[in-house]
């Protein structure tokens, strides 16, 4: 089996490429991935040698680059992880978000349908709902929910899963599309709410929450999720959505509050700051398809999981260290100036 892995520098990703070399040794995984701001080739440092894994550096929205690998590798699936994933430089720049989460979604399945594919999966987001309410705890995402978003993120994203649900219906494509809720653990780069609160706390600088702070994520460890995108790519019916998440909704001063807990800081570095323009207020997943048709649960309590995430942090200091010291540092000073 070879599988295309594209975007697997970045955090999801690469937690997926760890998992899958690990659960199928006699997989070939490639990775294809451009190295955006968020690629790191250093995180896939310890299965660079591994002869059946192979990085190759291009962008899914180049054509002829696609096409070549294609013709080289014959793959028989493509797991579509690369995206501009992050809502508050979606807010600033929009055009790469279409540029990459449309037009490259578009040119991985336009290749799929030239050689032939035996599955393209994509992986989606549950910001393509939208929000649900603060006062309607009743309320989950289903795969039935209306597609309704908010951000030039989530419709992006959105816009893709059309796509590859068009592709589907029009050409026979075997798809599958997971739309998965907020994850958290190692390698998740420090511009997200977790990583960014943890180095930011270790640094005793400020810890910017949005608003008032009482926006809802159903946060998920990035295992659970790379368990659910394998058995959805193996088991999943062709053409289905299915919705990953781990009934673990958090509000997000209550999460800061426990990092700061974990790591021995004073809550009096919460800085409350200007809220993100169009801020989804809670988003919550019913996962019963997934678990019904293919038996997934979640494994990792969101107590053990922030434990490990915090702990892989004070471990890895070099890997986040070398990110904020970076470009990243314009990025934050750019963004949280006026907040
Ligand atoms: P990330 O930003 O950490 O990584 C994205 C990776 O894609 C990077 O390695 C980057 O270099 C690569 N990439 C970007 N543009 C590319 C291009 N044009 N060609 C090739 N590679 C390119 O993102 P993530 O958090 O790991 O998210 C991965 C996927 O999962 C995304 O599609 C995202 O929408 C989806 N998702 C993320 C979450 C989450 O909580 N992080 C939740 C649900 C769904
Ligand atoms: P984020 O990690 O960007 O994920 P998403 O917006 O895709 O859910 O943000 C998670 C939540 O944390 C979201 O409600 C915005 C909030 N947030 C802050 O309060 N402060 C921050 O510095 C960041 C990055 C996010």
């Amino acid at each position: 089996m070879t599988i295309i892995v594209t975007g697997g520098a970045g955090f999801i990703g690469s937690n997926f490429i760890f998992h899958m070399l690990n659960k199928y040794p006699d997989y070939r995984i490639i990775c294809l991935d451009c190295l955006t701001y968020a690629g790191n080739l250093s995180t896939l440092e310890p299965v660079m040698d591994n002869p059946n894994f192979r990085f190759v550096k291009e962008s899914i929205t180049d054509r002829d680059a696609v096409y070549k690998l294609f013709e080289e590798e014959h793959p028989d699936m493509v797991v579509n992880f690369a995206a501009e994933s992050h809502v508050d430089r979606s807010i600033e720049n929009p055009e790469v978000f279409l540029d990459t989460n449309i037009k490259g979604t578009a040119v991985l399945m336009d290749a799929c349908r030239k050689y032939g594919i035996k599955r393209y999966h994509q992986v989606s987001t549950d910001e393509v709902y939208g929000d649900l309410p603060l006062d309607r705890p009743d309320l989950f995402f289903t795969e039935e929910t209306p597609i309704h978003t908010s951000s030039p993120y989530s419709s992006s994203k959105a816009g893709a899963d059309l796509l590859v649900l068009a592709y589907h219906r029009t050409y026979g494509l075997p798809v599958t599309i997971s739309r998965c809720s907020n994850n958290y653990g190692p390698y998740h780069f420090p511009e997200k709410l977790i990583p960014l609160m943890i180095a930011n706390a270790l640094n005793d600088k400020p810890l910017p929450v949005y608003g008032k702070g009482e926006n809802v994520r159903d946060w998920l460890y990035v295992e659970d999720h790379c368990r659910a995108i394998d058995l959805i790519i193996h088991n999943g019916r062709v053409g289905e959505v299915y919705n990953v998440g781990g009934h673990n909704e958090m509000k997000n001063i209550d999460i800061v509050k426990i990092i700061c807990k974990e790591l021995g800081k004073p809550e009096s570095l919460i800085t409350y700051v200007a809220d993100r323009k169009g801020h989804d207020m809670r988003y919550a997943i019913d996962p019963t398809k997934i678990h019904n048709e293919l038996g997934w649960l979640p494994e990792t309590k969101f107590a053990d999981g922030i434990k490990k995430t915090i702990q892989w942090y004070l471990d890895n200091k070099e890997w986040w260290e070398t990110i904020i010291s970076g470009e990243y540092q314009d990025y934050y000073e750019k963004m949280y100036k006026n907040r």
